[in-house]
């Protein structure tokens, strides 16, 4: 039970794996990467993973030096060495490395690596009890900048987000858009429950077209619970009945407060925890 890393292939345990101080991911943030988890030891919806991380790549310039069949062979043989009863895992592509130029055209030697750990979930009583989140100072990219739908290396964006949330002592940064409409946490989906209807800040907002959103949306039509993909403003999030967050090792959590006020009455609401409990079910079942 462990940790591997796998460096273009090549399996390495936490201490040896090493890249280049060249290398452009650690100059520049100049990467592309994944999360994703194991159910039963099996990586879990990592096709749709993998789609995503060549999305980003293309959104970037930057060409894949494995193809996604290839790097689903590099997740597979590094989830079996890490020999975990369930592992969290982690895609990086990096461009690579070469002279210290900006100029992505003088990259040579892009690297994949695959992190297998073991899987950590949140504890237990954050799902019965909700997490606090705030919306914070910090903007979410303008997606004329770097598209906050490429899932890039580059987050300190939203390392400033959650340092500010952290430091008024909440679990969560929601970050606005330019035009100060909700977009998404720092490294989640965010979702507001308002007259019985699902909402949640459209990807033309600039947010990550998030996996878990996406299943969660694909569940409300499934049941026929009324969803709508609509601008949130940060009043409309302070006032909504529920509130609960996606991402792919949290799944869906609840929020019991925003900005310090109390969410609805009680948490997580009825209709979070039917889809926390049809997600868990979908989850175990692929
Ligand atoms: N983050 N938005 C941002 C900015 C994210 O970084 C993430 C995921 C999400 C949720 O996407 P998904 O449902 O596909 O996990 C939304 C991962 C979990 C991370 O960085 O750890």
């Amino acid at each position: 039970m462990g940790t591997v890393v796998s460096i273009n292939g090549e399996l390495f345990d936490p201490k040896s794996a090493r890249v280049s101080v060249f290398d452009r991911g650690f100059l520049y943030g100049d990467s592309v990467y994944e999360v994703l988890r194991t159910v039963g030891g099996e990586p879990r919806w990592l096709d749709e993973h993998l789609e995503r991380l060549a999305r980003s790549a293309e959104g970037i310039g930057m060409v894949l030096p494995r193809s996604p069949v290839e790097i689903a062979r590099l997740v597979h043989a590094a989830v079996r060495a890490a020999a975990n009863e369930d592992c969290y895992i982690r895609i990086i592509v990096t461009r690579g490395g070469g002279d210290i130029d900006l100029d992505p055209a003088k990259a040579i030697d892009p690297v994949a690596i695959v992190i297998a750990k073991p899987l950590r979930l949140p504890p237990e009583d954050l799902y019965r009890r909700g997490a606090d989140i705030v919306i914070v100072a910090v903007r979410r990219n303008l997606r004329q900048a770097v598209d906050p739908n490429v899932k890039s290396g580059n987050y300190l964006n939203n390392i400033l987000a959650l340092a500010e949330a952290r430091r008024s002592g909440a679990y969560e940064a929601v970050m606005c858009d330019r035009e100060g409409l909700v977009a998404e946490g720092s490294t989640s989906n965010i979702f507001a429950v308002r007259a019985m209807t699902v909402c949640t800040p459209p990807l033309e907002t600039g947010i990550l077209d998030g996996i878990t959103r996406g299943k969660v949306l694909a569940l409300c039509a499934h049941e026929r619970i009324p969803v709508r993909e609509q601008p949130l403003s940060p009043d409309d999030l302070r006032s909504a009945h529920e509130v609960f967050l996606t991402a792919s090792i949290r799944g869906v959590l609840p929020i019991r407060s925003v900005d310090g006020r109390a969410v609805g009455e009680g948490c997580p609401g009825a209709l979070t925890a039917r889809l926390m409990s049809l997600y868990a079910d979908q989850m175990a079942s692929g």
